[in-house]
């Protein structure tokens, strides 16, 4: 997720545009660049790292006077984040500019397709495709706005792009399909931002794109059309956030806003991953498909959440692949002289990339000459650079230390490495691997409906806003569920909460049970017969000594009603794809019963989003 803004009107265009990209370096902060029009180029500045480095450039080596400007805070996808893949990027005479939101995925081949037409690029990314392709488009016809919408209309994937072209002063041009783009009116100027936190100190007026739309706009004049041309209805509204909920998009915390995000991080986490003969790619896999095969065990490392999505990928990989696969704590791991040799794959599983006790254990893994693997959120982080290779997940940045988005697309990565093995390994077909990615295609609505119906989970928390003790029971893939569960009400709600196998309830935790006790309960799927049986039997010891049953089960699964007091409805997944849509309401429930005791959802006392510190 990166931050964009464009700018056509009285003032300075530098100014606008870095104050836009300060307020959204939320969205992320791997490296920022600005492009202004001056003359028949396009000045530029683009440096890796935060903001603050690309105001050293521009204290040394200003830019020019300018009306006309674009910018952008990058969150890396394709390539580190480096100056040479920082954006905008420019077409060789450097007439036009380019800023990129999201991933085009059929970016190899039109790369190919440019370098056969002689051009050469000078990043690793995704994004110089498109720079490259408008500035071939403009040798054919000369309009600048019809030549973007033919650029457009060659794309796929997921994309906000904003244009500037030094023949064409006055003018910014933006695009988009699936990722936001939001217009802002003003009076003699006009703005553009990938939200409205861009342009909120200059107006509250704002137009949100739809669709496959373009936006031409100049300082007295807001186009809309479709990619071919044809006009498109635009309604204004009226912002009313302040600045600080306009960074957060509107929600009062950002947890809130990453938990709504997460049908789009884990369709994000998927994209890409299939190639044009719809094999599972994994295009930053630096682990070539014979060392994959040597591998005859697994371990797994990782600390709190990630640990958790740790646990669920056991299940999955150890189905589809026949692979022995451990899960260890990172904290532990190292210390309790592991059995690792040159066949073993650690997988390291980091959102934030930088957790010492993962690093260290990866470090040690390396010692032992084990392959490393890691999953990680955060594109050119330590973790991912000591490993031999990476799978990124595309949640963008989560700013909230409780970790919603990057769990699920966490989880979503496991699967793809398993798929992968699989196919490598040849333990599953392509047909059969076929099955999972596109019922994985379908799990963000599945998300998307928990969300939807988040209300019940709410009013359950505010009933339940003096307990001080809860339970979460699980049986296979839906155990690190119930440790997640507990987990985040731990860390959000600061009141005890403990996640087991529901099949050790009998052999001690049962004694905790007594009247009133809430006691969550994760219900694989009917599928599952034999688990589900064993699992409504655990409800029915747990209500018989007064415990308050909070059941979440499948649609149309009613063998569990008469011991429910509670039902919480899940949509009819694959067993092993369950954990994705089970676990959105237990975060809700754990930010609600935070949010209703008062606490600092966002940053919760004790702890911090990345711990350094072993
Ligand atoms: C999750 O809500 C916690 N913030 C914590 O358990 C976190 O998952 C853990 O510290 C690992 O962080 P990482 O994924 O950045 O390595």
């Amino acid at each position: 997720m990166c931050g964009i803004v464009g700018y056509v009107g009285h003032r300075q265009a530098l100014d606008v545009v870095v104050g836009g990209l300060r307020r959204l370096e939320y969205r992320g902060y791997d490296s920022t660049g600005v492009g202004v029009l001056d003359g028949d180029r396009i000045a530029w500045a683009k440096k890796a790292g935060k903001l603050t480095n690309l105001d050293a450039v521009l204290e040394t080596a200003p830019l020019p006077a300018s009306t006309t400007g674009i910018g952008h805070t990058r969150w890396a996808t394709h390539g580190g984040p480096t100056d040479a893949n920082a954006h905008p990027h420019l077409s060789p005479d450097e007439r036009l500019a380019v800023v990129h939101n999201g991933i085009i995925e059929n970016f190899i081949a039109l790369r190919e397709e440019l370098e056969d037409a002689g051009y050469e690029f000078s990043s690793e990314t995704d994004t110089e495709v498109v720079v490259l392709l408008l500035h071939r488009e403009l040798q054919r016809q000369p309009d600048f706005v019809e030549a973007v919408r033919a650029v457009c209309r060659r794309l796929e994937g997921a994309f906000t792009l904003v244009f500037a072209d030094a023949q064409s002063p006055g003018v910014v041009v933006g695009a988009r399909r699936n990722s936001p783009l939001v217009v802002g009116r003003g009076d003699g100027e006009n703005f553009l931002g990938s939200d409205v936190a861009a342009f909120i100190d200059y107006t509250a007026e704002a137009i949100e794109l739809g669709q496959d739309q373009v936006v031409t706009i100049t300082p007295d004049s807001v186009e809309v059309t479709d990619f071919h041309g044809a006009p498109a209805e635009t309604t204004t509204y009226t912002v009313d956030w302040d600045v600080s909920a306009a960074e957060k998009g509107g929600y009062r915390w950002y947890m809130l806003k990453e938990i709504e995000e997460q049908p789009k991080a884990v369709a994000d986490t998927l994209l890409g991953r299939l190639d044009p003969d719809g094999q599972l790619q994994l295009d930053e896999m630096r682990l070539s498909d014979d060392e994959l095969r040597d591998i005859d065990k697994i371990i797994i490392i990782a600390c709190g959440t990630a640990s958790y999505a740790g646990l669920v990928a056991k299940y999955a990989i150890e189905h589809w692949t026949r692979i022995p696969c451990e899960v260890e704590l990172a904290s532990e791991f190292r210390y309790r002289d592991p059995i690792i040799d040159r066949s073993t794959l650690v997988v390291a599983i980091s959102q934030s990339g930088e957790t010492m006790d993962t690093l260290m254990a990866i470090r040690y893994a390396r010692q032992q000459r084990a392959r490393v693997l890691s999953i990680c959120n955060t594109n050119g982080s330590t973790i991912p650079r000591e490993s031999d290779a990476v799978i990124y997940t595309h949640a963008g940045p989560e700013v909230a230390v409780a970790s919603t988005k990057g769990f699920l697309s966490q989880v979503v990565a496991c699967y793809l490495l398993g798929l992968y093995l699989a196919q490598i390994k040849g333990t599953k077909y392509g047909d059969e691997i076929d099955v999972v990615i596109r019922e994985l295609q379908r799990i963000p609505e599945g998300i998307q409906r928990m969300i939807d119906e988040g209300e019940q989970v709410r009013k359950l928390a505010a009933e339940l806003v003096d307990r001080t003790s809860f339970l979460f029971l699980g049986r296979h893939v839906g155990y690190p569920v119930a440790l997640e569960g507990a987990l985040k009400l731990k860390e959000l709600a600061y009141v005890h909460a403990e996640g087991f196998a529901a099949g050790e309830l009998k052999h001690g935790p049962i004694a905790l049970v007594e009247d009133g006790l809430p006691m969550f309960v994760i219900v694989p799927p009917r599928a599952r017969d034999q688990l589900q049986e064993k699992i409504v039997s655990n409800i029915q010891e747990v209500r018989a000594r007064g415990a308050h049953t909070i059941v979440l089960v499948e649609d149309g699964d009613d063998t569990v009603l008469p011991f429910a007091d509670v039902v919480i409805r899940l949509p009819k997944v694959p067993t092993l794809l369950q954990p994705l849509v089970a676990t959105v309401p237990l975060q809700i429930f754990a930010c609600e019963l935070a949010e209703q005791l008062g606490h600092d959802v966002d940053q919760p006392r004790n702890l911090a989003k990345s711990v350094t510190v072993e």
